[in-house]
């Protein structure tokens, strides 16, 4: 039985110390239930009582020095495991980074917002309205009576005979008169929409930013130093200001305003076209006919009003010479801004 054991813990150690061992199998092979050295302790009933203590000593021994090559042998492969994971998942936290690109503002939204921080430091209040707008505060309440040729210059979609996409942001204008009462201090930007066709400088939807003062005591003079410190902020300190009588149904005296050009300084080059001068909006006296219509005395308040198409800002300010750029969405054309 000496030499049984004996062999018993040289075929495990042997076994154990090849590098493939799968231990968890010898475990159960020399030291199972059913194991090698299980099968012998089983036999020890043969033994005499002198024979007995010693194989049985024996026996506990070479169990003894299994089980230590068994976990031994564990958890050098358990740390192997380890390294071996380590190797494979290894991170190298120096490595660059892949760069996601980021988007940014659109040059429309932009000015918008450039145009909106401007008035809000003088002292206006943003607005907005329906888009989907009554003929009714579009033109009518505009002292644009139906049949009135201002309409051909804003034809629109109509929804029904009397339901529109409004040609204009000045119906916020009178929604906002019919709710408020002076002072009224506000601007309005949003989208507008005529039935022009797609070219350079027309598009059947774009945008406008409209103000409007009203109070006691509201002059043109009002009008045109507020929109002198208006120009200045948006196009620089050197900005002069030119105003030409013009018409308008909604106001009375209605003028086109213009800045001195920002690249030649007025003298004249491809941007102004040689002008000097370069259109950016229409303003005026706010017609009494428009505000008796929302409610408010002529007699007691006047007001002006100013609307300014964003597209024409952003293309003047960028030197974009086609309005189609700025809704294609074409990236090489975008992140230029
Ligand atoms: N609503 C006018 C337009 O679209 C612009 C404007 C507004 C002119 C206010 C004068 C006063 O043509």
């Amino acid at each position: 039985m000496k030499e049984k054991l004996a062999s018993i813990k040289q075929a495990a150690l042997a076994a154990l110390a090849s590098p493939e061992a799968d231990v968890e199998e010898l475990r159960i092979r020399f030291l199972g239930k059913k194991g090698e050295l299980t099968a012998v302790l089983r036999g020890m009933g043969a033994l005499s009582a002198e024979e007995r203590p010693v194989i049985g000593q024996l026996a506990n021994e070479v169990r003894a020095e299994i089980e230590q090559a068994i976990s031994a042998r564990m958890a050098e492969q358990k740390a192997a495991a380890a390294e071996a994971r380590l190797k494979a998942e290894r991170l190298d936290v120096t490595m660059p980074g892949k760069a996601s690109p980021v988007g940014h503002i659109h040059p429309l939204t932009r000015v918008q917002r450039e145009l909106e921080d401007i008035f809000i430091g003088m002292g206006f209040r943003i607005v907005e309205g329906p888009e989907v707008e009554y003929d009714y505060y579009n033109f009518q309440a505009l002292n644009i009576p139906e049949n009135h040729p201002a309409r051909d210059t804003q034809d629109t979609f109509y929804i029904t005979d009397n339901i529109l996409l409004r040609s204009q942001t000045s119906p916020v204008q009178v929604r906002a008169m019919e709710k408020i009462q002076p002072p009224i201090r506000i601007i309005s930007p949003g989208r507008v929409y005529r039935s022009d066709a797609v070219d350079a400088t027309h598009s059947p939807l774009f945008h406008q930013l409209e103000g409007l003062v009203v109070d006691k005591g509201i002059t043109m003079g009002d009008l045109k130093g507020m929109l002198e410190t208006f120009a200045k902020r948006l196009f620089g300190e050197q900005t002069a200001l030119r105003l030409r009588p013009h018409h308008f149904p909604f106001t009375e005296p209605s003028a086109e305003v213009d800045v001195s050009c920002f690249v030649c300084g007025g003298k004249g080059c491809r941007l102004c076209k040689g002008e000097g001068w370069i259109e950016i909006l229409g303003a005026g006296m706010v017609h009494p006919f428009v505000l008796s219509n929302c409610g408010i005395d002529p007699e007691v308040y006047s007001g002006f009003a100013f609307g300014l198409g964003i597209e024409r800002i952003v293309m003047t300010k960028y030197g974009i010479d086609d309005m189609r750029h700025l809704y294609e969405n074409d990236v090489r054309f975008l992140e230029q801004f």
